[in-house]
């Protein structure tokens, strides 16, 4: 994770008695299995990340309330689910800006909630993260902003940084606005320049968040083209979080539907588009009747 911004630290210290709140009612779709997401067919080396029991509460109210979840290696996971639904805090427990009140979060089988600080941050730069809006950096200009994780977090010669920002912004097809600042660009452009930026320190893992947000559905096509290119040129784990079902029929090879802070179901595309859970089948179909209504 190499945007630079402010780590905020919402750790156990300030964590207040933890407890999965379960009301019944509310989790009657959610017919996900830890043992689905565990190592039960002996395929431990499958999943690059892996959710346990996870609950999170803030401000009093339990936004991950229980959160079994694994995201396979090598394969991009769509992580859908209504706004408002943890999402975006569950992205901040994966790279430790967040922690759990209790439960655990491995990746690539390591805990992060009881890693130091050194071991985070050496995680953090095997993990590349787009922001919402791109998070790049107003002062600098395209080419500073992708060369910045490598200005901090290697020792590459200035050609051997010009040499791969060139590249990875021939990638996202941004060669001609590497000198433009970031409030020349558009918004599609924006999230190019941080994927790009993303991508600089090779990671095992990115993540992004709400990829699609503020862009029109056929720039939201196109993102989603490339995040499949890049995904084949270098492998690795993607996992992109969104309510967009388009963007998940596009680009999913497994998806994971949470709501309440729970997975309600998880399984491969296939999987998922056919499942006959009613709240998984209103959800993908975008049907305004079914069991998720607007509260
Ligand atoms: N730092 C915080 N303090 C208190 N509550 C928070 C904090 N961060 C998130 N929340 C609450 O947790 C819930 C989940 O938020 P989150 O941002 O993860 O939703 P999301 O699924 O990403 O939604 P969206 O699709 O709109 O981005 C919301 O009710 C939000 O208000
Ligand atoms: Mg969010």
């Amino acid at each position: 994770m190499d945007s630079g911004e402010t780590i905020e630290h919402e750790g156990p210290e300030d964590a207040v008695e933890e407890s999965i709140v379960d009301d019944g009612d509310d989790y009657r779709y959610h017919s996900a299995q830890p043992a689905q997401t565990a190592s039960a067919d002996g395929d431990e080396g499958r999943w690059s990340i892996r959710c346990i029991d996870v609950v999170k509460r803030l401000a009093g109210v339990p936004v991950l309330n229980g959160l079994n979840v694994s995201f396979p290696d090598d394969t991009i996971t769509v992580v859908l689910g209504p706004s408002g639904t943890g999402k975006s805090v569950l992205i901040k427990h994966l790279i430790g800006l967040m922690f759990p009140d209790s439960g655990e979060i491995l990746v690539h089988g390591e805990s992060v909630p009881r890693m130091t600080m050194p071991e985070l941050l050496h995680m953090r730069r095997r993990i590349g993260v787009l922001f919402q809006d791109g998070a790049l950096f107003g002062s600098m200009n395209v080419f500073d902003n992708v060369a910045f994780p490598l200005r901090q977090h290697t020792d590459y010669s200035e050609t051997q940084i010009a040499e791969t920002v060139r590249q990875r912004l021939a990638d996202v097809g941004l060669s001609d606005a590497i000198e433009d600042a970031p409030s020349q660009l558009s918004g599609g452009m924006r999230k190019r320049a941080g994927f790009a930026r993303a991508l600089v320190m090779e990671p095992d893992i990115v993540i992004f968040d709400e990829p699609d947000s503020g862009l029109d559905p056929v720039r939201t096509a196109l993102l989603c083209d490339l995040i499949q290119e890049m995904h084949e040129q270098h492998g690795g784990t993607y996992l992109v979080v969104t309510h967009n079902i388009a963007s998940a029929r596009q680009i999913g090879e497994y998806i994971a539907l949470l709501w309440r802070g729970r997975i309600v179901e998880s399984g491969t595309a296939e999987q998922m588009f056919s499942s006959e859970n009613p709240f998984v089948r209103q959800f993908l179909s975008g049907a305004a009747a079914g069991p998720l209504g607007m509260d």
